[in-house]
């Protein structure tokens, strides 16, 4: 059990994902940024370290490991570099699709290959109208025979220029208003799969992320995932995936707060390190006090999911935590660094734009506060 003190187990995993970081990503992550370039190198090397399908069974390729030692390594591949952690993080939340609903043969032909890195997954619900409303749903499946035919677009894809696997979502019936959505495992090589130009984005620029058309997409009646109900299907995966996110979000938080404190014990005003003055000891033990509450939120959560209780408020309540204080520490330390922050040499000034869509994907803070009201309502039904 979690709690308060990670296990031996968990230890060790987090001390191997805070050495690959320091040694690995942390030296190039601004290198990366500037030059808008995907890490895939890395990303391989992860997947050698076992660190892209943790919670994977052995037996298929995975980690095999808690919820808990996930989120402890997805906070310290994150605090090298939140690019990374995300590409870790969707490609998880792939696995984790699988490990849900998959059937033996979806398990055994994808699950290894995701583990390893030898394949990327993408996670397709988005589109262009369909964000936050994601049943607003406008990309098509219809039966040929033994087949399905895919044609729609999706939105903001992370990973989509190197994925191997897709787990695509498109309405198969519509009737009296009401739609049937279904999810479909689509391999990258599927004829009518196009990928777009990678975004250019204000943060996580070594993440990739891309719009996927479906032009007439063919795929078998085995390409199903999780029977009719494909919307809970990526519901239910995004709940765990929330876990990740608020991880990834402790990590770059974590990161805020060590550049801070560093630069203010360093940077002399008015004859004196900054650290020595109130108003940053305060920004700091504000800091300090909201991170470690956003790790416990966390850690709460993946302790739930693996004790096989309903997780789903608290991955929400870690998610809209986590993101918001993230933005909140990197704008702080931005603060603590004055001027030097807002100049690319400096870390915060990444850290801040990195931040940024913490609030928005894997469900915006909205989204979040949505999915807790309704749940603490319900209780008093
Ligand atoms: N877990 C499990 N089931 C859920 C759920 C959750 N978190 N949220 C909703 N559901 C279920 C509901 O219980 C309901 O089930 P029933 O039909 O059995 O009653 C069904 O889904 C429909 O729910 P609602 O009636 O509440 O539907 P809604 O349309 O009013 O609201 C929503 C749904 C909560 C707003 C949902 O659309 C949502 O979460 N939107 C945000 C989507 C999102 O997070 N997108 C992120 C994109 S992925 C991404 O960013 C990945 C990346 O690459 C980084």
């Amino acid at each position: 059990m979690y709690l308060f003190e990670a296990g031996e187990d968990q230890k060790m995993i987090q001390e191997a994902a805070r050495d690959f970081a320091q040694s690995r990503i942390l030296p190039n992550a601004m290198k990366w940024d500037q030059s808008h370039e995907f890490p895939e190198e890395v990303i391989r090397e992860l997947g050698e370290l076992g660190l892209m399908g943790m919670t994977v069974p052995e037996n298929l390729g995975g980690g095999g490991t808690d919820t808990v030692a996930y989120a402890l390594a997805v906070m310290e591949i994150a605090r090298g570099c939140s690019s990374v952690a995300v590409t870790m993080c969707v490609n998880h939340l792939v696995c984790e699709i699988l490990n849900l609903y998959g059937s033996e043969e979806q398990k055994h032909e994808w699950l290894p290959k995701l583990a390893s890195a030898e394949t990327l997954g993408s996670f397709c619900l988005s589109e262009p109208q369909a964000g936050s409303d994601a049943q607003n749903q406008k990309t098509r499946a219809v039966q040929d025979g033994n087949e399905w035919i895919l044609t729609g677009k999706k939105s903001w894809i992370t990973n989509g220029t190197y994925a191997g696997l897709f787990v695509v979502t498109a309405v198969t019936t519509e009737s009296d208003g009401k739609k049937e959505i279904t999810a479909f495992l689509v391999p990258g090589d599927a004829k009518g799969l196009i990928r777009g130009k990678p975004e250019h984005k204000m943060g996580q620029c070594a993440s990739n992320t891309v719009e996927i058309t479906l032009d007439g997409v063919r795929v078998p009646e085995s390409s199903i995932i999780g029977g009719q109900n494909g919307f809970k299907v990526m519901m239910n995966g995004l709940n765990s995936g929330r876990i990740g996110i608020a991880a990834l979000c402790c990590g770059v938080g974590r990161a805020c707060l060590e550049e801070a404190s560093r630069y203010a014990n360093e940077r002399i005003a008015f004859g004196a390190p900054i650290a020595r003055f109130q108003a940053i000891q305060f920004k700091i033990a504000d800091m300090a006090t909201e991170l470690e509450a956003s790790e416990l939120l966390t850690l709460k959560a993946a302790w739930l999911k693996d004790e096989n209780r309903n997780f789903m408020e608290a991955a929400s309540m870690a998610k809209l935590k986590a993101a918001e204080t993230c933005n909140e520490l990197a704008k702080e330390a931005l603060q603590i660094h004055g001027g030097n922050g807002y100049v690319v040499e400096y870390l915060v000034e990444k850290l801040y734009r990195d931040a940024r869509i913490t609030t928005i994907y894997e469900g915006t803070s909205e989204i979040q506060r949505l999915v807790i009201g309704r749940t603490v309502l319900s209780r008093f039904q």
